[in-house]
């Protein structure tokens, strides 16, 4: 399946502004993740995969995932693998709640920021 995203696409040009707050306004229209749209591709991998090893409490899933997350380093997000790392480290020695603040210091730092530019990418 291949669905086409342009950061100008159709959606953003019909999408009108007459009672959309700016802050609204301004956002990318990446055809996904939004009300109605499927997910993005990590939000949906976040979603799935992410989730369920978490609620697992298996540390070596948690790990495994965490390790994937660790590979995939967005550009300009500088301290990305270090923290999903650490957070595998900790997983893999059975620190469940350890493992679990890297979620947290990843999500801090660099969720808006992937959602606001990045969040169409392959994941
Ligand atoms: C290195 C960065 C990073 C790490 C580590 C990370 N996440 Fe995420 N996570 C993201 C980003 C970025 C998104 C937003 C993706 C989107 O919406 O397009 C996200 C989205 C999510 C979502 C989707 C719902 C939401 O809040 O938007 C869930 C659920 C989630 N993460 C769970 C987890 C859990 C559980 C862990 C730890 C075991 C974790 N994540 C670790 C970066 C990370």
């Amino acid at each position: 399946m291949s669905v086409g995203i342009g950061f100008a696409g159709a959606a953003w040009a019909a999408g009108g502004t007459a009672d959309v707050p700016a802050s609204i306004a301004e956002k990318k229209d990446f055809g996904c993740g939004e009300k109605g749209q499927k997910p993005c591709p990590m939000q949906g991998w976040m979603k799935t995969v992410m989730q369920s090893a978490t609620n697992s409490g298996d540390g070596a899933k948690i790990a495994e995932a965490l390790e994937y997350v660790a590979a995939k380093p967005p550009p300009g997000m500088a301290k990305w693998a270090a923290i999903s790392k650490e957070g595998a480290e900790k997983a893999k020695k059975g620190d469940i709640d350890g493992a679990k603040a890297s979620c947290k210091s990843c999500h801090d730092m660099y969720k808006k920021k992937y959602k606001d530019e990045l969040r169409a990418n392959a994941f």
